[in-house]
């Protein structure tokens, strides 16, 4: 039999073991989903063990070993537990010191923290006795360890080939140049590979210093070319265009299935929809909203961030709410839009719920209200809402950009469509397409097979999962024939 290929992701996150968003969904679903496809893969997951991961699944680990791991002048504790989940292995990297905080990021030493953790993936093979050939790394928390593989260990672990994966180009890992020695321990070799306008930029390094180099839709990948949307990166990420692959992210469809979700009120499918709508009523009263059915409820879940559009709602949330509706925020974020939810709330409080947490219970119940999910994001990498909303039947409204363009038709413009679209980051585009899809509501009948035909067709991972399957056995089959 054909040796396995040993594929470790490196992630600063993940589901149901610490997570903020997006990044730790994936990371939940997508090894398990490699695994399902290939038998040719072993699969492991290496994280941080955060202070909040779970008394119970702590339990269930078990510790590896531990040593001592430095860091410039540095002398850190390195414990290693594993848990394996649907064949996965996971592994856990421990240092109270650095991980049992309340949260996973936004701290002073953030730099320090990931430098360790990256430092600790690749020196403690020894002990989780896994050795990879492939590391796939995602998002700056993990940028150093192909930076550290192709500039600062010259030994056999030279050999392990790198992937490296943008969720959100946003968030580069920038860092001051006098934190090169005595926090990243790197030498002047290394600068040239992280050094990006005066600073260090550790998302830059890492592209430069990656095998493969994804992002999590074609339309993204395509995005990144041009200034607008790749935050000053863009001619780095245009040098290394021949590494670049697009990806599109996909959904657990078992973890987020309405027929068997155990979060939400009354499980419903295509063909009990009425049971969606005992959802939206119990949804109305727990949140002290007027009980009718036939009014639509629009939700939005989301990061209360610019990026994700929340001022184009600042601008028409007056406007649109002069219509027959009611609206859901659930989210947290910037100050400015939760002071603005709030006042909304409190404005219109038979109309709107604005609850400024993240809850997934919450969020899983909401969708299975909602008859319509709102993200205007003005850059949006992949989007994992509105394939939950289709599979809850809350029809997305979205704004064409990166993968949510990839995803979601007008169904006024396209027969197959599953949603509603306008294509400038603009709030009267906004409310238009909104309006539109207000306008389809009211023909109830029509819209209940609509919901139907959308909640049929799904984004799981099958499709994406081989792509990525595809791209690591190319890079082995290039590494033999090279
Ligand atoms: C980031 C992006 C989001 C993407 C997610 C998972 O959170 O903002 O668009 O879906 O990563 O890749």
């Amino acid at each position: 039999m054909a040796k396995k290929i040993s594929l470790l992701f490196a992630t600063p996150e993940a589901v149901p073991f610490g997570a903020t968003g997006g990044l730790g969904i994936v990371l939940g679903s997508l090894p398990k989903a490699i695994l399902q496809l290939s038998k040719v893969f072993e699969v492991g997951v290496i994280l941080p063990l955060y202070g909040a991961v779970d008394e119970s699944v702590r339990r269930d680990m078990e510790f590896l070993g531990c040593k001592e791991i430095h860091l410039a002048w540095r002398r850190q504790h390195c414990g290693v537990f594993k848990i394996v989940r649907d064949g996965v292995n996971y592994y856990f990297i421990d240092n109270e010191y650095y991980f049992k905080r309340d949260g996973l990021y936004g701290f002073g030493d953030d730099a320090e923290r990931f430098a360790f953790f990256c430092k600790a993936v690749l020196e403690t093979f020894d002990i989780t006795g896994f050795y990879p050939s492939i590391i796939h790394a995602n998002d700056w928390q993990t940028a150093l360890i192909p930076i550290y593989l192709k500039r600062k260990y010259y030994d056999e672990r030279r050999c392990i080939q790198t992937v490296f994966t943008i969720h959100n180009v946003e968030y580069q890992g920038k860092f001051g140049m006098e934190m090169l020695h005595g926090v990243f321990e790197l030498d002047e070799g290394a600068k040239g590979a992280v050094e990006f306008d005066g600073c260090i930029n550790l998302m830059k390094g890492a592209i430069e210093c990656c095998d493969k180099l994804t992002t999590v839709s074609p339309n993204y990948a395509r995005e990144l070319n041009y200034a607008y949307f790749a935050s000053g990166l863009e001619n780095i990420i245009r040098s290394n265009a021949h590494k670049m692959t697009g990806i599109i992210n996909g959904i657990d469809l078992e973890a987020y299935n309405p027929l068997r979700d155990k979060a939400i009120h009354v499980r419903y499918g295509r063909q009990s929809l009425q049971k969606k709508a005992e959802n939206k009523n119990i949804l109305q009263k727990a949140l002290d909203l007027p009980q009718r059915n036939e009014i639509p409820l629009i939700a939005i879940i989301s990061r209360l961030v610019a990026h994700k559009g929340m001022e184009l709602i600042e601008h028409v949330g007056e406007e649109l709410l002069q219509k027959d509706i009611q609206l859901v925020v659930l989210g947290k974020g910037d100050k400015r839009f939760e002071d603005y939810f709030h006042w909304l709330d409190f404005q219109y409080p038979h109309k709107v719920s604005a609850l400024m947490m993240y809850d997934d219970v919450l969020a899983r119940r909401i969708y299975a209200a909602a008859d319509m999910l709102l993200m205007p994001s003005k850059s949006e990498p992949c989007g994992l809402s509105q394939m939950i909303g289709l599979r809850y039947g809350a029809v997305p409204i979205i704004m064409k950009v990166g993968g949510l363009s990839d995803t979601i038709r007008d169904v006024d413009y396209d027969e197959n469509g599953n949603g509603f679209v306008f294509e400038h980051f603009n709030a009267h585009d906004m409310l238009y397409a909104t309006q539109r899809a207000i306008e389809h509501y009211k023909d109830r009948e029509k819209w209940n097979a609509f919901i139907k035909g959308i909640m049929g067709a799904q984004y799981g991972w099958r499709q994406s999962a081989r792509k990525y399957i595809a791209m690591y056995k190319k890079m082995k089959d290039d590494r033999v024939n090279a």
